[in-house]
């Protein structure tokens, strides 16, 4: 069965979400270049076949073991020697097939392969489909820290194959959750409301193409309005400055989606606590978090996650500022905070959520 792909331009690229995006795929590369090589993440070779086999023009397939250990510069070269070996030269396009990691790293790679080849990605994880594939931003690790080395590079066109959402693990398409529900915080209205309907259903029940293409359109506006990171893009920031400081203070045993689930439910305390944000609408973010069994509390060192918190700040010119919900679907970004108040929040995700919370 192939529905036909929606596609979405606000960024001046296509990308296309469908089941199966091998038709939007094939008639892409078909018009775009006469000679294209496919990188692949080596998990996700046969997605990667079957979208491109018999296309004309490839040059070759090249699985690349990824893994978010493996995103970093010594496997750039690694690519990039297989890209010289395959024969590509600057007109050649480059297809990456993989999740975020994918994304990351095979954009950069492409991006400085010759000055720079065009890039087009087939997301197949929901994190790639929702967040990494979308906005320009590439690049890798260093062993001081995460996406220290990259280029803001902008893919020729994104593809959402919604089919490989069915072998994606579990613990993998909960990353991508903790994004949805920031971006549906974001947005409110209808998308939050879909995601409270969907919610208590299994996975497999979901319309998986109409969610993924209303999430990423919440990326794709912000993008678009601030190409560059000046302003609106930190939007997208809500529940990450909670969430970064969990993660750095876990050594990153906490994963990022998981920080920022519990970065969310953070951010809407210090909304509650600062007036901005209802009580109802606080719970209504947590029930969410809670249905989709997305973690809310911390057993993590507060000191830690605190002192985390203040090494961002004096990256930051000694301002640490906050994303805040006002409302859902209202949010606004750049607000100081005292310690004091991060402090209180801090203390307040060390307790499982009930009593007064949800009384
Ligand atoms: N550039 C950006 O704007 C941006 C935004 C968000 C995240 N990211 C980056 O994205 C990365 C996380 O992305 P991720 O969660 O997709 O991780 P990932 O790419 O490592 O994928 C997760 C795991 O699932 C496997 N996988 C992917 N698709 C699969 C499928 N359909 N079936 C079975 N297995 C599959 C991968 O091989 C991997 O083992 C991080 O490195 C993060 O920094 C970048
Ligand atoms: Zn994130």
């Amino acid at each position: 069965m192939s529905a036909e792909a929606s596609e979405n331009r606000d960024l001046g690229y296509p990308i296309f979400v469908a089941p199966s995006v091998r038709a939007p795929l094939r008639n892409f590369v078909a018009q775009s270049a006469d000679r294209f090589v496919v990188l692949c993440d080596a998990n996700v070779v046969p997605y990667a076949r079957q979208l491109t086999r018999g296309l004309k023009g490839r040059l070759a397939l090249i699985p690349v073991k990824l893994g978010e250990r493996r995103k970093r510069l010594s496997t750039v070269e690694e690519v990039l020697r297989a890209l010289l070996h395959s024969g590509a030269d600057r007109q050649t396009l480059v297809v990456g097939v993989g999740g975020g990691v994918a994304a990351d790293l095979f954009g950069f790679a492409a991006s400085i392969y010759m000055r720079g080849v065009p890039y087009a990605h087939v997301a197949t994880s929901l994190v790639a489909m929702v967040d990494a594939a979308i906005g320009g931003k590439t690049g890798v690790d260093l062993p001081e820290g995460k996406n220290l080395a990259g280029t803001f590079a902008n893919p020729v066109a994104v593809f959402a194959h919604i089919d490989a959402l069915a072998t994606l693990p579990y613990r993998n398409l909960r990353e991508g959750l903790a994004e949805m529900v920031k971006h549906a915080v974001i947005e409110g209205g209808d998308l939050f409301e879909s995601l409270e309907q969907l919610a208590p259903h299994a996975f497999w029940r979901w319309p998986w193409e109409n969610v993924v293409a209303d999430s990423l359109k919440v990326k794709t506006m912000i993008v678009a309005d601030d190409r560059l990171e000046h302003g609106a893009r930190e939007l997208l920031n809500l529940g990450h400055t909670f969430g970064h400081a969990l993660e750095r203070a876990s050594g990153y045993r906490v994963s990022h989606g998981a920080g920022v689930s519990i970065g969310l439910r953070a951010a809407g305390l210090l909304a509650l606590r600062t007036g901005r944000f209802s009580r109802d609408e606080h719970l209504r973010v947590l029930t969410l978090l809670t249905l989709l069994k997305l973690p809310v509390c911390t057993r993590r060192s507060l000191a830690a996650i605190f002192s985390a918190m203040q090494a961002d700040k004096k990256k930051r010119a000694g301002r640490l500022r906050f994303v805040l919900p006002r409302a859902i679907g209202d949010v606004e970004y750049g607000v100081e905070a005292s310690d004091a108040a991060a402090k209180a929040v801090l203390k307040r995700i060390a307790e499982l959520p009930g009593g007064a919370e949800f009384r």
